[in-house]
């Protein structure tokens, strides 16, 4: 009943919208008690493509923010998401500005500048008691179940394309002009200077690689540090084992672009790779020379080729650490003498995120000079420009690219 009353309202805010003769995208109504905004938003169709339409979103409910998104990071994961047989708001990277917020918040203003989290956490179930916000078993679009879907979306209703709602990719769907959220999805960025795209890219490819060595690995000063796949995580996994003072970070790629780049991100040394080096066994061996024979301290895999699962394995030494951050997970054949001897092998989600500490902590890194945010992106888009987007992406051409809104 209320969900029919809703839709008829959606209606008449969009026909009067319709009838102002507005022609910006973004035609603010305010109408108490119900304000509605229609802007564009990258919808994925489930089956590998997308379109950018019109939709609307509504006024925040009491415990939801409203945010104007100003950029949006792309990640490799908003690639897979155009087919996962669901009709989605894409984009789970953002940065923007508070619009509004409903009653029951309090760690945010309107005006506010704001980095996302896709990561929402209830604070008191069993993982986010133990500190783990980042698996939260009732919230996380990830660990919670519900098919992407969980108590960490705003509420359907409040967001409508031709009338119906839909959702949003890991329940903050960022590459539309506008978005609601869950207060624990918008984290205050209170960096003067940092650029929106700069911050966008903290939601995920930054927060993912820098706290994989931070909070996951743990990684000890003066330490080897190997990291298979330079893209948008993996140079950010360089950045954090530089900030962490590792002492040899070696850069795999196949792509001579990407090791120019990792060299400029923390690469001490780099390996070309090859496709048919099957498990980068060969690549293994490069790594083993510069490490005196023995393997590097840890190695960090950032492909996401399913073929490369075990290849972090093949890298480090006895008793070190391979962490899987790219988050494989096909069935392949292990050769359990990888694993030898005393081996510790990790798949941690979003470098265990916990967003109002690290947040705050990245930007700090920022501020001093040791995290390079700006000097990552390699181009910015519109949002009629995301086909291209993602086609410099797939093609490695760029570190980050990330579409940004007016
Ligand atoms: N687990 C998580 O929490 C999490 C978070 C963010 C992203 N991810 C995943 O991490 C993966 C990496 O994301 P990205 O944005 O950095 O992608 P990307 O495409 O920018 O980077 C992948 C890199 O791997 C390199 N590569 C490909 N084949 C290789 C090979 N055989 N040997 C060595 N290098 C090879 C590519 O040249 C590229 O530089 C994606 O699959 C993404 O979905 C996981
Ligand atoms: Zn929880
Ligand atoms: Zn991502």
């Amino acid at each position: 009943m209320l969900h029919s009353a809703l839709l008829i309202w959606q209606a008449i805010v969009i026909a009067i919208i319709c009838s102002t003769g507005l022609t910006a995208y973004e035609k603010r109504l305010t109408y108490p008690p119900i304000m509605a905004i229609i802007c564009k938003a990258a919808i994925a169709n489930g089956k590998g493509g997308f379109s950018v339409q019109d939709i609307v979103v509504n006024e925040p409910k009491e415990d939801e923010v409203l945010v104007k998104i100003k950029a949006a990071g792309l990640c490799h994961t908003d690639h897979d998401s155009l087919s996962w047989g669901k009709q989605l708001i894409i984009g789970h990277e953002g940065a923007g500005i508070v619009v509004s917020v409903g009653k029951n918040i309090s760690s945010v203003l309107p005006g506010d500048k704001v980095i996302l989290n896709w990561a929402m956490h209830c604070g008191k179930c069993f993982q986010c008691l133990e500190g783990n916000l980042h698996l939260c078993e009732v919230a996380s679009p990830v660990a919670a179940g519900g098919n992407g879907y969980t108590p960490g979306h705003a509420g359907l209703d409040g967001t409508t394309l031709n009338g119906d709602p839909i959702l949003r990719s890991f329940n903050i769907g960022t590459i539309a002009g506008y978005t609601l959220v869950k207060e624990s999805a918008v984290v205050k960025n209170t960096s003067e200077t940092m650029s929106f795209p700069a911050a966008s890219i903290i939601s995920c490819g930054v927060m993912t690689g820098y706290g994989s060595v931070v909070n996951a690995a743990r990684l000890k000063a003066g330490s080897s540090a190997v990291v298979l796949g330079t893209g948008g995580v993996g140079l950010n996994v360089m950045q954090g084992a530089k900030i962490a003072g590792a002492g040899m970070i070696i850069a795999i790629d196949i792509n001579p672009t990407r090791l120019e780049m990792a060299v400029k991100f923390g690469a001490t040394h780099t390996v070309l790779a090859t496709k048919d080096d099957i498990g980068l066994l060969k690549a293994a061996e490069e790594v083993k020379k510069l490490t005196g024979g023995r393997g590097a301290d840890y190695a960090f895999e950032c492909t996401a080729i399913p073929e490369l699962g075990a290849a972090p394995l093949a890298m480090v030494r006895n008793a070190g650490t391979a962490i899987q951050v790219s988050g494989i997970e096909q069935e392949i054949t292990i050769d359990m003498r990888l694993f030898e001897w005393d081996k510790i092998y990790i798949n941690p989600l979003y470098g265990k995120c916990r967003p109002q500490i690290d947040f705050p902590d990245i930007v700090q890194h920022y501020i001093s000079g040791h995290l390079l945010l700006e000097e990552m992106i390699t181009r910015t888009y519109s949002i009629n420009e995301l086909d291209k987007a993602f086609d410099d992406m797939l093609k490695g051409r760029n570190a980050k690219g990330v579409i940004v809104f007016d």
